[in-house]
C-alpha cells in the first residue's frame, strides 16, 4: 500500500516500537494520533513530534476504547490505519502467590486490547477506501518464553487471533498484518537486563525493525519477521525441543527457585 497521505491509529506510541512507528509514519506524510495511559509520556512525546496527536487511553479497559473510537471517528473520520502495540511484558513465578485480576493483565492489555480494539473500529475500517490492521506480536508467539509465562500467552493467543481475522476479512478492503518482532532494545526489556541468560547483544534497534514493517507493510505482506524472529520461525519448526531447551534457560533460578 501507498504509505502516505494515510490516518493511522498507533496504541501505545509513547517508546519503543510505537514511537518509532509514529515518527516514521509522520516523515512519510500520515496523519498519526498515538495512545498511552501516561499522561506526562504523551506529553513528553508531543514535545519531540509536535505534529504527532495524542489521547490518553488505556487499551484494557473496554469503556476508555470506547471513548476513544468516538473521539478519533469524529476528529479523524479519515482513519484508515489502526496498529494495536500496546504491550506489556512481566517476568512472573507461577510458585507466588498473585493476585487473580492482576495475574493475567497481559492477557487484558496484549490480546483483549487489540481483539477490542477491532471490533470497536470495525465498521468505520470497513467503509475506507483502503485499511489495514497492524498487530504487533512476537518472536514470543512462535515459542513460549517461559519466565513470562502469561505474556507468551498473551501473544500467541494474538497471533491465532489475526490469522483467524484476516480469513474473515478476506472479502473485505482491510488488509491485515501481524509484525512478528524479535527482542528489542526498548523500554519493556530493562526489567530482564540483569536477569541470567539475558543478552543484550542480540537485541534488534526498535529503528530498524520498524523500518522493515514499513517495507513489509508497502509491499503488501501478511506477516513480516524481522532479524531473529525469522530464524525463530525456522527453529521452532525444526527443531522445537532445542528452542524450549533455550528459552527455559533466561532466569533459571527465578524460575525454580522455592520448589
Ligand atoms: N521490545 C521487545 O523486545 C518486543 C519484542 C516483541 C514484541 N514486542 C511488542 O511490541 C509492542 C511494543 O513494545 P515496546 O517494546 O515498544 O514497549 P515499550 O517501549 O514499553 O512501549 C509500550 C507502549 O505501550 C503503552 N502501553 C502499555 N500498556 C498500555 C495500556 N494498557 N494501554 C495503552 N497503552 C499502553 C506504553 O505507554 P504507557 O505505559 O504510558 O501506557 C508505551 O507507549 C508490545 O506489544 C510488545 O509486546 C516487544
Amino acid at each position: 500500500m501507498e504509505l502516505t497521505n494515510n490516518t493511522v491509529l498507533i496504541t501505545g506510541g509513547t517508546s519503543g516500537f510505537g514511537y518509532e512507528f509514529a515518527a516514521r509514519l509522520i516523515e512519510l506524510g500520515n496523519t498519526v494520533i498515538i495512545t498511552g495511559r501516561n499522561v506526562q509520556k504523551l506529553q513528553e512525546t508531543k514535545q519531540k513530534l509536535p505534529v504527532v496527536h495524542t489521547i490518553q487511553s488505556d487499551v484494557s479497559k473496554p469503556g476508555e476504547i470506547s471513548h476513544l473510537y468516538n473521539r478519533v471517528i469524529s476528529e479523524f473520520p479519515q482513519l484508515n490505519i489502526l496498529i494495536n502495540n500496546a504491550g506489556e511484558m512481566r517476568k512472573l513465578s507461577l510458585h507466588h502467590n498473585h493476585d487473580l485480576t492482576d495475574l493475567t493483565r497481559e492477557i487484558e492489555i496484549n490480546l483483549m486490547g487489540p481483539i477490542r480494539m477491532v471490533q470497536e473500529f470495525l465498521p468505520h475500517l470497513r467503509i475506507q477506501k483502503n485499511a489495514v490492521i497492524l498487530n504487533v506480536t512476537s518472536g514470543i508467539a512462535l515459542m513460549p518464553l517461559p519466565i513470562a509465562p502469561i505474556y507468551s500467552a498473551s501473544k500467541s493467543g494474538l497471533r491465532w487471533y489475526t490469522q483467524a481475522l484476516r480469513v474473515q476479512l478476506k472479502n473485505t478492503r482491510i488488509k491485515v498484518i501481524e509484525l512478528v518482532a524479535p527482542g528489542s532494545s526498548t523500554p519493556l526489556n530493562e526489567k530482564f537486563r540483569n536477569e541470567e541468560g539475558f543478552d543484550s547483544n542480540r537485541l534488534m534497534a526498535p529503528e530498524k525493525i520498524v523500518e522493515q514493517a514499513i517495507k513489509g507493510m508497502k509491499s503488501d505482506k501478511d506477516e513480516i519477521y524481522p532479524g531473529l524472529a525469522k530464524v525463530i520461525q525456522i527453529v521452532s519448526r525444526i527443531a522445537p525441543k532445542f528452542i524450549m531447551a533455550q528459552a527455559g534457560k533466561m532466569g533459571a533460578s527465578f524460575m525454580y527457585a522455592n520448589q
